[in-house]
């Protein structure tokens, strides 16, 4: 039997068809087939409009009992955003971190791609192809001997029909398959037979992360040229686990996806930029420490910005549970004197953006053995001594870069405290925010929370901005970046 292939088709037609298939539990090819059958055999008009097409899905999809999404889309403008036009193969694999495929497929589609979804069999005993099908508005793929499905796609055209594959969560079992050139199942086929991009979002057990085979493999698809956004470290769905191993959030995915696709104007591209996020831990002994609530959120959102406006970014990170942005070299430290000693060697760089909440003071002596109640001797004195002033050290440095950013974080006086910083860090712009219980955002509050009302201060002022996400915050201030940066020449 002969088949066609359709290009060109209206977005708003593919969508359509998209829809209707995944109501009817069809691949879009056997629903164009059904259509186009409906329309030779004369059940429906001619098909050569949009409004045409329309009724015919309306007609097709009532006389299947089923809703009808061309009338339900009739007049609703179709998702547009930065991934708009970009085709998507998400490979669902088996583990608890499944579940957050569901909303990764949402977050993807809002942002206007086009989501098509291979599972595991070990993924469908987490989530249901029901459920990835409504939300992926297409056929869901779990076969590699399904004959409608080879018949109608084919392995080969599903791996090469996007513009790239993203495994989410890829599991021990899959980064060993791709790693050793298995070709077993449906992923394992599909992943082997693409020439796109892949990212892999890691999702398991920490003892299966840090095993030697799993850091084996990894280490190799690093090498083949995968992309990996995660894992990071914290509590795992399984009772009493902690550690290095749950899967990168949607969003960080997301913003993993759009690094990796994101073909629009890069006016970073050449520039290196160094970013310092987190926290520091200062040791008082070898188990305790003094740090602060800084989680890292507003300083690797920003070097993820940096990073999407195509900047060769440097982060330094202190000690946080969220994974390392995409697209970003990511040095990890503990102390605030670790963290300078990280920053001036990655000096020059035409930009650096001190975002971490480095703690001013360290123990004088931190003790060699855990300190211990003696009884009758009280507690024990601590002793602290200044750290240095990373930003101010910076600012004054022979190999100052052209543009320096800091931030301070206050709970009285925000602007006379973050205009006395500019000056005496020589910083051209300071980020200034709120960090007081009355800031009044979310009852985290700014540490540790997902949303910052910042202002800048420079020396031309102050300028207010409104309250938004970190993720907002730090394209707005990437952007702001790459302006000042323009009349920087290097
Ligand atoms: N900073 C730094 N090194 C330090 C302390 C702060 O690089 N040892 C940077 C921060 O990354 C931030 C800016 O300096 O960009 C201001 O940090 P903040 O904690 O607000 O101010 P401090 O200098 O610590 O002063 P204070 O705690 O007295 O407000």
């Amino acid at each position: 039997m002969a088949s066609i292939t359709i290009r060109n088709l209206d977005d708003e037609v593919k969508e359509l068809l998209r829809r209707l298939a995944a109501e009817n539990d069809r691949s879009m090819e056997e629903q164009a087939r059904v259509m186009i059958r409906a329309a030779v055999n004369g059940q429906v008009g001619p098909v050569g409009r949009l409004d045409q097409i329309e009724k015919a899905l309306h007609k097709l999809a009532t006389s299947q009992g089923t809703p009808t999404p061309a009338s339900a889309l009739a007049g609703k403008s179709l998702p547009r955003g930065t991934l708009s036009n970009k085709r998507i193969l998400l490979i669902i694999g088996g583990g608890i971190a499944a579940y957050k495929a569901l909303d990764l497929i949402r977050r993807l589609r809002e942002r206007g791609a086009a989501v098509r979804v291979v599972m595991t069999s070990a993924a469908q005993e987490f989530v249901t192809t029901l459920s990835v099908g409504a939300l992926s508005a297409d056929h869901v793929f779990i076969d590699l001997f399904d004959r409608n499905d080879e018949h109608d796609v084919g392995h080969i055209r599903l791996s090469r029909e996007a513009d790239l594959l993203v495994v989410a969560p890829a599991t021990a079992d899959l980064m060993a398959k791709l790693a050793n050139g298995h070709a077993s199942d449906l992923a394992s086929t599909v992943l082997i037979a693409t020439d796109k991009p892949v990212l892999m979002a890691p999702a398991m057990n920490p003892r299966m992360w840090s095993h030697p085979a799993t850091r084996r493999n990894r280490a190799s698809l690093g090498k083949d040229g995968i992309t990996f956004v995660g894992p990071a470290k914290g509590e795992m769905a399984e009772s009493n686990e902690a550690g290095e191993g749950r899967m990168a959030e949607p969003l960080e995915i997301v913003a993993a996806v759009e690094a990796l696709l994101d073909a629009g104007p890069r006016p970073l591209a050449g520039r290196k930029i160094i970013v310092t996020s987190g926290p520091t831990h200062e040791p008082i002994d070898p188990v305790r420490y003094i740090a602060n609530r800084s989680s890292g959120k507003q300083g690797h959102a920003i070097a993820a910005a940096l990073a999407r406006l195509g900047a060769d970014v440097r982060l330094v990170s202190g000690p946080v549970t969220i994974a390392d942005p995409a697209g970003v070299k990511t040095l990890h430290v503990e102390r605030a004197q670790e963290m300078r000693d990280a920053v001036e060697q990655l000096l020059p760089a035409d930009a650096a953006v001190f975002v971490a909440a480095v703690a001013d003071w360290r123990t004088e002596n931190s003790a060699g053995e855990k300190i211990k109640k003696v009884v009758g001797e009280g507690p024990p004195v601590l002793r602290m001594v200044e750290n240095p002033d990373i930003l101010a050290g910076v600012g004054h440095h022979k190999h100052r870069p052209g543009l320096v950013v800091g931030f301070a974080a206050e709970t009285q006086d925000l602007l006379r405290n973050a205009e006395a910083k500019l000056t005496k860090k020589g910083a051209d712009l300071i980020v200034a925010n709120d960090v007081s219980h009355q800031s009044g955002i979310g009852p985290s509050g700014v540490m540790g929370g997902d949303r910052n009302r910042v202002r800048i201060v420079s020396k031309a002022g102050v300028e207010e901005w409104p309250e938004m996400t970190k993720d907002e915050v730090a394209a707005r201030l990437a952007a702001l970046i790459a302006e000042r940066l323009k009349t920087i020449v290097v």
